[in-house]
């Protein structure tokens, strides 16, 4: 089967600041987008799999990591993968940039 992807037009990259977060609402999807200090743009879903699901866009952001603010879980930004010793995944999304314009793929 061949799976159609859309993109988004979800932000301007020169917009994006480094080493922090930007949540982007498409549909009932809350989604973040955050920059990397290398450049990269990383998309994940905007909610902690923790049971208080905090609002990742708001975290400190460390090399390929979010900090969740509520608390402080340490997940992926590449896979989305809480690291151990606490355990779950959110979901990631890819992300093309061209003239400027972040596009998000669903
Ligand atoms: S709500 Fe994110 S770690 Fe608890």
């Amino acid at each position: 089967m061949i799976e159609t992807m859309t993109r988004v037009a979800a932000a301007r990259y020169s917009e994006l600041a480094a080493r922090s977060g930007k949540e982007v609402r498409i549909g009932d999807k809350r989604i973040a987008l955050f920059k990397l200090t290398n450049g990269d743009v990383r998309v994940i879903e905007n909610q902690s799999p923790h049971p208080k699901g905090g609002v990742l866009s708001e975290g400190l952001v460390s090399g390929e990591y979010v900090f969740c603010p509520v608390y402080d879980w340490k997940i992926s930004l590449i896979d989305g993968k809480v690291q151990a010793p606490d355990t779950g995944q959110v979901k990631t999304y890819e992300v093309l940039i061209e003239d400027n314009q972040v596009y998000i793929l669903l």
